[in-house]
């Protein structure tokens, strides 16, 4: 199971990396836009500029930001003109009728394609089938419709293994810690998650409890030590 970074925030995405679990980077152009208002193009570089300073491989994937099919296969090109210095960058292109042409023309160009917003079985099939190296399943909004989220994801997992394809199926619209945990469990080789979670990811009020008490007693321990060096060096003053 990999983790992936969901976020355009520099810092927060500084914040992952300095602790060495990332696996990849996705991005969307609402993220972005939540950023201070910039040149796209020197954002993205600056994201990529930072996953090299701390020495990562991992994809990152950056979306097209229109319904034109056209448009977004201009845009891909200019991506791959601006940011194909990265090799392991993937352009993110919606699921939808009109766009597997997208998909389909990318691939031929061997620009490698993330398809997202993906929200059903059988959407996740048809981007496999036009040739998306990763295929992004929305969690969040899946159940926001009522639909079993889990369930679409196990299906999943168990059609891309039958057919031994290469695609690699990720989990996002992460929006409790619980989804991760639950995405995991129903078999997400990948789970895209917001970096607000991150640190309730690793932390349990009982760890807190155990690491006070055993700084408390090593400090208790070292303290009553000093005391009898300090009592017995104050007899010996004394005989002498
Ligand atoms: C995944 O790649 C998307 O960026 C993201 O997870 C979208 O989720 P949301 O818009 O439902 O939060």
């Amino acid at each position: 199971m990999k983790i992936f970074v969901d976020t355009a925030n520099l810092e927060e995405l500084e914040q992952a990396l300095r602790r060495g679990f990332p696996a990849g980077v996705t991005t969307n152009p609402s993220l972005m836009a939540r950023e201070e208002r910039c040149d796209f193009r020197l954002h993205v570089n600056k994201m990529i500029s930072l996953i090299r300073e701390y020495d990562y491989d991992i994809p990152l994937s950056v979306e097209v930001f229109s319904d034109d099919p056209e448009e977004m296969i201009q845009q891909a090109e200019e991506f791959v003109g601006e940011f194909g210095h990265y090799p392991n960058l993937n352009v993110k292109v919606p699921i939808g009728w009109n766009e597997l042409t997208v998909i389909h023309e990318l691939r031929r160009r061997d620009v490698k394609v993330n398809c997202t917003c993906c929200m059903s079985y059988n959407q996740a099939l048809m981007a496999v089938q036009a040739g998306a190296n990763f295929v992004s399943i929305f969690w969040g909004r899946i159940r926001d419709l009522g639909y079993d989220a889990a369930a679409v994801v196990r299906q999943l997992r168990d059609t891309f293994r039958e057919w031994n394809t290469s695609a690699e199926l990720i989990v996002g619209s992460i929006r409790h810690l619980a989804d991760v945990n639950e995405a995991v469990q129903a078999g997400a080789g990948i789970v895209t998650v917001p970096p607000r979670f991150f640190p309730s990811m690793c932390a349990h009020p009982k760890t807190d409890e155990a690491v006070r008490q055993f700084v408390s007693d090593f400090q208790h321990w070292q303290a009553e030590g000093e005391r009898g060096r300090g009592a017995r060096s104050g007899r010996e003053a004394l005989a002498s």
